[in-house]
């Protein structure tokens, strides 16, 4: 017979042809599926964030050693941040600020934790153009609001490192964090 002997007969090729045909494209863009799987595959395992850049992501510190009136630099994604104890006089000083008379209107409360409003942890970038405001070293000037000072174009914020002079629009940036003890707070 000739569909035994392997020969397409025009009825073969207007019937089982077309399903062998059928079958090898559908082989085909199956194996194109397959490949296209093992491609993407490794594509998106690299852009998965590695395990150094989930360590950067967020960053312990241990706030035990600064006293009052002090204030640390760290690095957390690459950008500068700020952590300071805050004393009594400049938390009041922060307190009794009309905020609905601030730029970028926000109570001390809200920008610290609740039990913890002596510590006041912000990006050190300034939000006018990305500087590092002066303030946190020691002995750096800390303007005339008590907080921090932007020497690139005189940005001053107070002791909430709110805007209060010179052309930056916003407060300093307060980042995500949390208290993981009385004396350890993870960034991030
Ligand atoms: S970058 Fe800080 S005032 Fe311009």
């Amino acid at each position: 017979m000739a569909q035994d002997a392997g020969i397409d007969t025009p009825a073969a090729a207007g019937g089982e042809g077309v399903r062998r045909r059928d079958f090898i494209n559908i082989a085909a863009v199956s194996a194109a599926g397959i490949g296209g799987v093992s491609l993407v595959y490794p594509l998106i395992s690299q852009m998965a964030p590695s395990a150094d850049v989930l360590a950067e992501s967020s960053t312990e510190v241990d706030i035990s050693a600064i006293q009052p009136g002090q204030a640390v630099k760290r690095i957390f994604r690459k950008q500068p941040v700020f952590i300071r104890n805050l004393t009594p006089a400049e938390i009041e000083e922060a307190k009794k600020v009309d905020v609905t008379t601030l730029r970028d209107p926000e109570t001390l409360e809200q920008r610290t934790k609740e039990g913890h409003e002596n510590w006041l942890i912000t990006m050190g970038v300034c939000t006018h153009l990305g500087c590092v405001p002066l303030g946190a070293g020691e002995g750096e000037v800390k303007g005339e609001f008590h907080g921090y000072f932007c020497p690139c174009h005189g940005s001053a914020y107070d002791t909430a490192a709110r805007i209060r002079k010179g052309p930056a629009p916003k407060n300093l940036q307060v980042p995500p964090y949390e208290f993981t003890s009385d004396t350890v707070v993870k960034i991030g």
